[in-house]
């Protein structure tokens, strides 16, 4: 294995090979984890929309997102059935609670940063199920992921799209770099527990 996916807009680093080998060998955990993250995904939806409920666009665009992770979600765990691993807790691996950290508290920084937070992290699922496509070695699962990947590709368009919404491009632009540096520096060594964002 040599050869990783081009580095996808707003991402300051490609993954690791050593990610796709840690993956790629330990494909029920990284199931269960992912199964975590579409939940997780759709709570993050839902929980913007509840924060922020007189902002129509973002709570038309985000009530689409937060339905189509939670059918990532029910298809992850369709998976998880057929190989009979069951819905266990995980421990998160340090990227999320690293990318939260740096949301800033005070409004509207907070909810630029929550928004581009989630655009960094849809970006790096895209990258990431994309190379789980691209080297996992069961056929009919690396089609799942080929799937999925192209919403994740959206879903971070989207949350950018929101940012610039509310917020002036130039703004965004600088803001989505520190937190790309933030994001990169998280995973510049691979978490020892194998998961999507380890
Ligand atoms: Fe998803
Ligand atoms: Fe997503």
């Amino acid at each position: 294995m040599t050869v990783l996916a081009s580095t996808i807009k707003f991402l300051q680093q490609p993954t690791a090979i050593a990610w796709v080998e840690q993956a790629i060998a330990n494909l029920d955990t990284i199931l269960l984890d992912h199964s975590h993250c579409e939940r997780k995904a759709a709570g993050v939806a839902l929980n913007l929309i509840f924060r922020y409920p007189s902002n129509t666009k973002l709570v038309r665009t985000l009530t689409t997102i937060a339905q189509e992770e939670l059918e990532h979600f029910e298809r992850v765990n369709q998976w998880l059935d057929r190989r009979n691993i069951a819905l266990a807790p995980l421990s998160p691996p340090p990227y999320g609670a690293g990318l939260k950290a740096q949301i800033r508290r005070h409004e509207p920084d907070r909810l630029l940063d929550s928004l581009l937070v989630s655009s960094l992290i849809e970006a790096r699922s895209h990258e990431r199920l994309g190379l789980l496509a691209r080297h996992c070695p069961e056929p009919e699962l690396a089609q799942f992921y080929r799937g999925l990947m192209a919403s994740e590709a959206r879903h971070y368009g989207i949350y950018w799209t929101l940012a610039t919404t509310y917020f002036d491009r130039a703004t965004v632009t600088q803001r989505l770099g520190e937190l790309a540096t933030v994001e990169s520096e998280l995973l510049s060594t691979v978490h020892p527990e194998p998961r999507i964002h380890s």
